[in-house]
């Protein structure tokens, strides 16, 4: 599978990037950058810093800095830690993004590849939705989006209504949702049904020291900010998107044209509609063999 990463890392983006890099069957194009968890400048160096770790060499693009409509936000220190890796200092990667803004990768690398590349954007839609403005033929060229973002039947995580990456940037999702993209949405619905807990990251440092003992290095911040929230341990949300990209039939989902509310109390909440092409909305999985293709990926290499 041709895989492009939309990313805020973030500790799960970094697990996610971890994943892709790891698994035999994902080749991996290039990571774009976006504000969400970090800025998108710390974005873009977590992601060159991730990438130098993991020894894959992979074009990092820096995308959007601010959302497409509403004000700036600040980053979710609170939530991943001052620079995004959880106690992590920043860290001090040697390579440099490329030349080209997010959105300009994004279309270049579909054109380059038509029909091929499944994007899987982690973070805010910001840049997804610049590559649209883009390109008039930037949807027709990629073969997949498979996101991170949004809640059917679960309650939010940033307000009631709405998950962190469709509260960032609801208007730019919602220029995606009406794309006619070949679509696919891991929301909490799934995401929030595999809570990993210390023994997880345990297990993953000993299956793999070098890049499962890295993420269990970056979890405890995470872990820690579940605690104030009330779950026992965090969601899986962006490493199962890529599982979810790579494994769809672990996962069952409905069909449904889906909207976001753009403004007020709800701002940000994803919600079924009608008069739209209708996107596949993940809502339920085989937990253990979503989970077992995660360790398996950090076992084998
Ligand atoms: C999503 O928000 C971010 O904090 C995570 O990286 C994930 O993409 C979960 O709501
Ligand atoms: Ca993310």
């Amino acid at each position: 599978m041709k895989l492009v990463i939309d990313t805020d890392p973030g500790v799960d983006d970094a697990m996610a990037i971890t994943f892709a890099a790891l698994h035999p069957d994902i080749e991996l194009l290039g990571l774009t950058t976006v504000f969400g968890n970090v800025t998108a400048a710390q974005g873009t160096r977590n992601a060159l810093y991730l990438a130098e770790r993991l020894g894959i060499s992979v074009p990092v693009a820096e995308g959007a800095n601010i959302p497409r409509a509403l004000p700036p936000f600040k980053p979710s220190v609170h939530v991943h830690g001052p620079e995004g890796l959880g106690d992590l200092p920043a860290p001090e990667p040697t390579g440099k993004a490329i030349g080209e803004s997010a959105a300009q990768f994004l279309s270049r690398i579909a054109r380059e590849n038509p029909g091929e590349i499944v994007l899987c954007p982690v973070g805010p839609m910001t840049n997804v939705a610049a590559a649209i403005d883009l390109d008039p033929d930037f949807i027709k060229n990629i073969k997949s989006i498979v996101f991170m973002g949004g809640t059917l039947d679960r309650h939010g995580n940033v307000s009631p209504f709405a998950e962190a990456n469709t509260w960032h940037d609801p208007h730019a999702l919602d220029v995606v949702l009406q794309s006619g993209a070949d679509i696919t949405m891991v929301g909490l619905d799934v995401t929030m049904s595999l809570i990993l807990k210390a023994a997880d990251f345990s297990q993953m440092a000993k299956l793999n020291p070098r890049h499962g003992g890295f993420l269990q290095d970056i979890s405890h911040f995470y872990l820690e900010f579940y605690k104030t929230v009330g779950e026992a341990g965090c969601g899986f949300h962006d490493p199962m998107t890529i599982v979810a990209a790579l494994h769809p039939e672990m996962f069952e989902a409905e069909s449904t044209p889906l909207a976001v509310k753009l403004d007020g109390e709800e701002i940000g909440r994803t919600y079924r509609t009608s008069g739209r092409a209708p996107v596949r909305v993940c809502l339920n999985l085989d937990v253990e063999r979503v989970k077992a293709t995660f360790m398996d990926a950090l076992a084998t290499n």
